[in-house]
């Protein structure tokens, strides 16, 4: 995959020769750093994209999609994708504030570099990869996936990734691994919802069972619409598993725990009478605080129906045969 540079620079100027013969996947950021252009380059250019521009010259352009010759995958929906200026002005993320304008006005608050993720616990391999690891070791592609929130809205988004599990096989999971652990950022000196009285357990925590981890619609983002993922959306890496919904999508993960018990996550600690371990999307289970029948489409002013696992039943309907899906929310 190659991956866009902007006109006024040099590829060769910014970007290690052997790196750059592979012609792989390879992201301006990356670049940037490589040509010693510091963390707030970087941050620069997820700010140019959130529209406060940077005069700098060495910035990639504004809005340039920085992945391109992404593969394409047999997932994909031809849905009517959500517009960008929506996908990262309604956000939720609660370490940067609570309310979905929030995470835009704190994004600058969530520092992505230097950024690895450890994965540890029943595995024969423990270990760390750095987020550079990450965005060089694996083919990137575009994921589009609908993503329904439990607070009954929806996008559509064009996800840059990969699948979760070719990340996890790498670690080498024991049989005693029966569930997938993911752990966020925790930084409260610089995060203001975790030095907030957000009634939640900090870092926020999230778990798969480790069929649907390893199952093949799983994905870690890092991108979206083609571009760097913006800090709001879960910089510099996510999950996104698209027949659940959304807050089982960990932003900015740190740590992959493989465990035999399955996890508590945030959520269900803070509130286990609205959030589920499972938390399928599921019309016929109801919520006390939103009618999850119906689900409203972000820029679309009439209501439309709820599909039960988001649209997905095809793809993981068998994951759960023989479950109770109301009795196992
Ligand atoms: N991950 C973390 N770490 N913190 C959060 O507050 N919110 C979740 C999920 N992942 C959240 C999170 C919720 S409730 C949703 S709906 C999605 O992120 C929203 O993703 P988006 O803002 O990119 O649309």
């Amino acid at each position: 995959m190659l991956i866009k540079l902007p006109d006024d620079i040099l590829s060769s100027e910014i970007t290690p020769e052997s790196i750059y013969q592979q012609r792989r996947r390879f992201i301006k950021g990356m670049a940037l750093t490589a040509a010693g252009i510091t963390t707030s380059a970087l941050m620069s250019a997820c700010n140019n994209q959130n529209g406060n521009a940077s005069s700098s010259k060495t910035a990639p352009t504004q809005n340039a999609p920085v992945f391109d010759d992404l593969k394409s995958s047999e997932f994909n929906t031809d849905e009517e994708l959500t517009k960008w200026e929506h996908a990262i002005n309604y956000n939720n993320f609660v370490e940067l504030g609570d309310g979905k304008t929030s995470p835009i006005k704190n994004a600058d608050k969530l520092v992505t570099r230097p950024w690895s993720v450890s994965v540890e616990g029943e595995v024969d391999k423990p270990g760390t990869l750095d987020i550079e690891e990450i965005l060089t070791q694996f083919d990137l592609e575009e994921r589009i996936y609908r993503l329904r929130c439990i607070e009954a809205w929806s996008m559509v988004i064009p996800w840059v990734g990969f699948p979760l599990s070719l990340l996890l096989k790498r670690f080498q999971p024991t049989s005693k691994a029966k569930f997938v652990e993911f752990i966020s950022i925790h930084d409260p000196k610089r995060l203001p919802g975790q030095r907030s009285d957000f009634p939640l357990v900090w870092p926020y925590v999230e778990g798969l069972r480790i069929d649907e981890a390893m199952h093949p619609l799983t994905i870690l983002s890092i991108g979206m619409y083609g571009k760097v993922l913006p800090n709001q959306n879960g910089a510099p890496i996510r999950l996104v598993v698209p027949w659940k919904y959304g807050f089982k999508s960990s932003k900015s993960i740190v740590k992959i725990r493989f465990v035999e018990k399955q996890p508590l996550p945030s959520w269900v600690q803070a509130q286990p009478d609205e959030y589920g371990f499972y938390s399928n999307v599921n019309p016929l289970v109801p919520h006390p605080r939103w009618d999850q029948r119906t689900e409203r489409r972000i820029g679309e002013f009439f209501k439309r129906d709820s599909m039960l696992f988001n649209g997905y039943a095809e793809q993981v309907a068998s994951l759960y045969t023989g479950m109770d899906l109301g009795k196992n929310f």
